[in-house]
């Protein structure tokens, strides 16, 4: 089944935030920001702003009702800078006007003295400095320095992968209107609806009963909008409560890509060591979080590096350490894979290491060492394991040792061009690794006409959520999906969301709906046992619009039911609420079963490096991907799809670049590369897993949100293949002694032809 949003889409009929019908009177902000990384705030100059054409007002610090603070986890952010500043592109004045384009111009009259301060943008500076923003964080399974002493091979090194900008399509941006007795509407373009309306609540100093926050969706969200979407609503409400007008701010793509967070970029140093028969006895592994100037989401995404630090293999000695080091840049903050994918490449970085010393294939160590059913986690789940099946399934269908014969055979042959196989197994933890956000509610109502409307606190962002959620609601009640519509994520009808994150959303709102339907349902079916003469309701079911009795349809119809339900004043909604069973994880111990379930998954990534200009394509990715029993097969694939393409931009081609000022020179899409249509492999391919294994998602699907991605990971190790196949010929590096080639993501073509001349 299609996405029920595609029509509209490609009708350009689809409401965004910036589509959203202004009210009479809405005013424009926009904000100036800080043009030095750090330093200490002596003074700003608003005046000529404040007297240009067109300007309403402009607000500093000194102006906020409330709080002037929006940091959720550390309150280590100020909404609008105060004594100092922390980085460049944070916000320090609103210029709130009658047009953007005064707004704007007006912004650009403001000065500020800052005397400079010391900018640090390299995280193992600032740890050294003692710049931690919260304790070190880690995770030890057995011994592994005792484990060490008995390893055959012992290799070390230093890995270090790069950010990524987000880059939605819809920029970040919030449009305030007051409501009656100093209440706000939010319309906001988040991934986190109760997250914003905390943050307004803070700001302005309002209760929560008095701001409403409404979602209708986004135009891509990727984690940038989970805690992100604050300081854009928090401006644009403290506008709109100080001129009690409506105020809107839609933020350019280049104060976008300024003036926000991206994924964060690690630095790592690594210790693995293996017996004679290549099994992974110990690895040791410190991280380094290139977390930005304040918290945002920082400790929990290095938590889910840790997390995900041994990948879909089993170690028996494990001792992760992790540091969330503060830089002056824009804070970091989640993307898709929240930490995760970062983890996953350094140990693939490790085993790509050893194979290279010990001459064997990387594979033969992945597979040698993947996770059993019975295994221990680091931190201490046991896996309920499909990381061998994902493999060998995968194997049977494409033959992964016949890809890497290819390439040896048009290597063998082709000096110019050469071609690299790599692999990659993944195992992505599903739930929030917070236990008390693995809940959510849905609220049903079944109207007289038999029509359904559903809200959950689920946000539509591209990623297929509502038209899941129809799904189930139109499968509890036996209805055409046309029956039933899903409405605005709204903190009125939904109150204490959880974001849209960790790929939970269609699991956690989708049971909550399940839920409401079902109780409705059931209430129903107790009143058409009488209707139509039944012995017990067990006998009746809903399908196709009719009641059936024993499988068999009856003449009684939805419609009938529900009108005669609304006659005898039988309740025709239903709030239901949702948690997680089994969960928890205990930070004192750094042990638990925080996953609901994994998700597993192996890929083979091929690709054919043009060794004398350094550029490559990507040939194929062929992955046999666990869905659980898709819901819907085609969203998946989409996610498939879209979640590789995205992974392979983070480690290929798409390079975030600040300068030792902490200014970002990648600001735009013009030095900003990210995949296009030419970059998309030349073939996808997805095997969905076999497996009867029951798990905790809704009827019995699997979240799909975030692991692909990382199947881009095998991307980076393919082009190094074909790298060391060319270097083959090249005379050795002087030092031979440690790897050949660095490990530091993204493998762009500028590195591609450095590395094959080193
Ligand atoms: N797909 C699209 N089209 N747009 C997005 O913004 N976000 C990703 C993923 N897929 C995203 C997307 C991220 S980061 C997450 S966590 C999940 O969708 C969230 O949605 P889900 O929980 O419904 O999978
Ligand atoms: Mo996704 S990074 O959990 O929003």
């Amino acid at each position: 089944m299609r996405n029920l949003d595609s029509k509209s889409h490609v009708r350009g009929e689809s409401v965004y935030l910036d589509d959203i019908p202004l009210v009479q009177g809405t005013l424009y902000a926009c904000v100036f920001d800080s043009p030095a990384a750090h330093g200490k705030l002596i003074s700003i100059d608003t005046g000529e702003a404040a007297t240009s054409e067109g300007v309403v007002r402009v607000i500093t610090a000194k102006d906020l009702i409330g709080e002037n603070q929006i940091g959720g986890i550390v309150p280590d952010e100020p909404l609008l800078a105060d004594g100092e500043v922390h980085f460049q592109g944070q916000p320090m004045a609103i210029v709130v006007a009658a047009s953007e384009e005064l707004a704007r111009k007006s912004a650009r009259k403001i000065t500020a003295q800052i005397a400079p301060l010391p900018v640090i943008t390299d995280p193992r500076v600032a740890a050294a400095n003692g710049e931690l923003i919260v304790p070190p964080k880690k995770f030890v399974l057995g011994d592994s320095a005792a484990a060490f002493a008995n390893c055959a091979h012992v290799f070390e090194g230093r890995a270090d992968v790069n950010g990524q900008e987000h880059l939605y399509i819809e920029t970040q941006g919030t449009y305030a209107v007051p409501t009656e007795n100093g209440g706000l509407k939010i319309h906001s373009s988040t991934q986190g609806p109760t997250v914003v309306q905390r943050a307004v609540c803070r700001v302005t100093g309002l209760p929560m009963h008095q701001v409403e926050v409404d979602v209708q969706r986004l135009g891509g969200g990727f984690g940038g909008k989970e805690d992100q979407a604050n300081a854009w609503a928090g401006i644009c409400a403290v506008a709109a409560q100080l001129t009690k007008r409506p105020v809107k701010y839609a933020l350019h793509r280049m104060e976008d890509m300024r003036m926000t967070g991206k994924r964060h970029p690690y630095s790592a140093d690594y210790r693995i060591g293996l017996d004679k028969d290549l099994k992974i006895v110990a690895y040791e592994v410190t991280f380094y979080q290139n977390a930005g100037a304040a918290c945002d989401l920082s400790p929990p995404v290095l938590e889910r590096t840790l997390f995900h630090c041994t990948n879909s293999y089993f170690i028996s000695h494990v001792t992760a350490t992790a540091f969330c080091c503060r830089t002056n840049l824009p804070p970091n903050t989640a993307f898709r894979g929240f930490g995760g994918p970062q983890g996953m490449f350094v140990i693939e970085s490790a085993i790509a290491h050893a194979a290279e010393k010990l001459g064997v294939a990387a594979a033969e160590i992945q597979r040698k060492n993947l996770l059993d059913d019975g295994d221990e986690f680091p931190y201490g789940q046991i896996a309920e394991s499909d990381a061998i099946t994902s493999w060998t399934q995968g194997d049977e269908k494409y033959d992964f040792a016949k890809h890497q014969t290819d390439a040896d055979e048009f290597n063998a042959s082709s000096k110019y061009f050469k071609k690299g196989v790599a692999m990659m197994p993944v195992c992505f933890g599903i739930s929030f690794t917070k236990t008390p956000m693995n809940q959510a509610r849905s609220l049903v109502h079944v109207y007289t006409d038999g029509s359904v409307a559903v809200s959950t606190g689920a946000v539509e962002m591209g990623q297929g959520v509502n038209t899941k959620i129809a799904q189930v609601a139109a499968k509890a009640f036996g209805l055409d999906i046309s029956q039933v519509k899903v409405h605005t994520a709204n903190t009125l009808r939904i109150a204490n969301t959880s974001p849209t994150a960790a790929s939970a959303a269609a699991d956690l709102n989708g049971k909550a709906t399940q839920m409401a339907c079902e109780a409705i349902r059931d209430r129903l079916l107790c009143l058409a046992k009488d209707l139509v003469e039944a012995e017990k309701v067990e006998d009746l079911s809903l399908e196709n619009g009719f009641v059936f009795r024993n499988g068999e349809r009856t003449s009684l119809d939805w419609q009938t039911l529900v009108m005669d339900a609304h006659l005898e004043r039988v309740n025709l909604s239903e709030h239901s609420h949702y948690a997680t069973p089994g969960i928890n994880f205990d930070w004192s111990t750094a042990k638990g079963h925080p996953f609901a379930y994994h998700v597993y998954g192996t890929a083979i990534v091929g690709v054919t490096v043009d060794c004398l200009r350094g550029r490559y394509e990507v040939d194929y990715v062929k992955c046999c991907h666990d869905f659980g029993s898709s819901m819907n097969t085609a969203v998946d694939h989409g996610q498939i799809e879209g979640g590789i393409v995205q992974g392979l931009g983070w480690m290929t081609m798409e390079e975030v670049v600040y300068d030792a000022e902490g200014r970002l020179r990648s600001n735009a899409l013009s030095t900003y590369k990210v995949p296009d249509i030419y970059s998309v492999p030349k073939e996808i391919a997805i095997l969905p897993l076999e497996t009867d294994r029951e798990n905790l998602a809704v009827f019995n699907s699997k979240a799909v949100g975030e692991p692909p991605l990382m199947y881009g990971i095998a991307a980076y190790f393919a082009i190094r293949n074909a790298v060391a196949e060319f270097r083959k010929t090249a005379p050795p590096a002087a030092d031979s002694d440690s790897v050949v080639l660095p490990f530091d993501a993204p493998f762009t073509p500028e590195k591609v032809l450095m590395a094959l001349y080193r």
